[in-house]
């Protein structure tokens, strides 16, 4: 349990809020590729609580800038896209991508008024299908070597999904590796051959166990957590009747994204991105160590589940997550289907909009989350305390030598899992297309 004042700064993302300002000195995800693939690149952004609107200019350079029009208001999403930046359809006024208003066509001749005039802007990258916004004091960080930057666009595949929940719930289910045991329980096992692009589908590691099956079996797991560069490494260590250890590295990369093995062939890098305090989207690189991704495979499974523009899932609160009794006497521990997104979702929107962590017992298997927050308090206080240059990969540590990290699964023969699993990923790296050497 905490205070309800340490959940309000733990949660909230507003600009001067706790949280906010510790996300502020990290590149955001702010929209997806494929959302400015239209005819006319424009989107909405909202932000960390701030309305935005996302596009591509007539030069195909990007900018983000504040959605409504400085002079009196209007919705800058609706503007003409012309002469790089945006023209707002009430009075003309227009906006370069720097947000800086450089035309007043109805103001008198000679006019330099909208010199002084400047829509909030924020610098924009686009990384291997999504668009990522800086929206923090000073310069942006340099991007860490993480494999889902390092492989090129073939091999990685970019989603997102709305959730109805603050973000570091959402987040929070991402280190907590006791809960796939439960939650994602199929009572019966799938054919592993019809697994791809699905989670926890594929057989365990180098064995003959299907995922499910072994979660199913061994559902105390005993979980180590270590600091590391970049947040957190969770080993989750599930020992196995015949002696062998089943071996499960997952992480927390500070301050909202997770990185976990999905396949034998690819990892989920996954952030968890504050659109403000009572909703979140996630958004996730799947990263291929083998072939390419099927981009086409991967987009339509997906695209089934979510609706468009605002990718909201189809199942949600409002149907019942499509729960159903009877599939969950026979079939899944939830009842609400197969897609473990939808499990997860259901797990942490039930919780309520903010979770009221003063009502909360965490148990030993909660080892991930208590570690988490207690990073995000001392980041919290560094920056209270005017010291940004405390925070993880923004303290001095060389981000291009971040690189990883190791998300898999292992068989461990014997008592050594670190060797397992370091001697598993060391394998899919040497094979890997691309250089994936770490
Ligand atoms: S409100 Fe935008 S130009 Fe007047
Ligand atoms: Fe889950």
């Amino acid at each position: 349990m905490i205070s309800q004042e340490l959940n309000d700064s733990l949660t909230r993302v507003g600009p001067g809020s706790d949280a906010g300002q510790v996300l502020r000195h990290y590149w955001q995800p702010a929209a997806l590729s494929d959302e400015l693939m239209s005819g006319r690149p424009v989107v909405p952004v909202k932000l960390l609580g701030e309305e935005l609107v996302l596009f591509r200019d007539t030069e195909g350079k990007l900018g983000l800038i504040g959605r409504h029009c400085p002079h009196r208001g209007a919705d800058l999403c609706y503007g003409r896209l012309e002469d790089n930046g945006l023209r707002c359809p009430f009075h003309g006024w227009h906006f370069n991508r720097d947000g800086q208003c450089v035309e007043q066509p109805g103001e008198p001749e000679g006019s330099k008024m909208h010199e002084q005039i400047k829509a909030p802007s924020y610098p924009v990258v686009e990384r291997n299908g999504i668009v990522w916004a800086y929206m923090g004091p000073g310069e942006p960080p340099e991007f860490p070597a993480f494999d889902c930057f390092r492989a090129p666009d073939t091999h990685v595949f970019a989603f997102k999904g709305l959730w109805e929940c603050n973000w570091l719930q959402a987040m929070e289910v991402g280190i907590d590796p006791a809960h796939a045991s439960f939650l994602h329980r199929f009572l019966q096992d799938e054919d592993p051959a019809d697994s791809y692009g699905k989670q926890f589908r594929d057989k365990a590691a180098n064995t003959e166990i299907p995922m499910t099956k072994l979660l199913r079996d061994y559902p105390r797991p005993d979980i180590e957590v270590e600091d590391t560069d970049y947040g957190l490494k969770l080993t989750a260590l599930r020992h196995m009747e015949d002696g062998r250890t089943h071996v499960r590295v997952t992480n927390q990369i500070f301050p909202e994204a997770i990185c976990i093995p999905m396949s034998r062939e690819m990892t989920i890098t996954q952030w968890h991105v504050p659109v403000d305090d009572e909703t979140c989207y996630w958004y996730s690189m799947f990263t291929s160590y083998t072939a390419p991704v099927d981009k086409v495979k991967m987009r339509e499974q997906r695209l089934k589940e979510h609706r468009l523009p605002d990718y909201a899932p189809l199942k949600n609160a409002r149907n019942n997550y499509g729960y159903d009794p009877d599939e969950q006497a026979r079939e899944t521990y939830t009842g609400m289907g197969l897609d473990i997104n939808v499990h997860d979702q259901w797990a942490v929107e039930s919780m309520g909009r903010i979770q009221d962590r003063t009502q909360e017992h965490l148990g030993k298997s909660d080892v991930g989350i208590i570690r988490n927050r207690r990073k995000l308090r001392a980041a919290i206080a560094a920056v209270k305390a005017g010291k940004p240059e405390e925070l993880p990969m923004r303290n001095g540590t060389d981000v291009s030598r971040i690189t990883g990290p190791v998300s898999n699964d292992a068989i461990a023969e014997d008592g050594d899992w670190n060797a397992a699993t370091l001697t598993s990923d060391e394998q899919r790296r040497a094979e890997c297309p691309w250089d994936a050497r770490v």
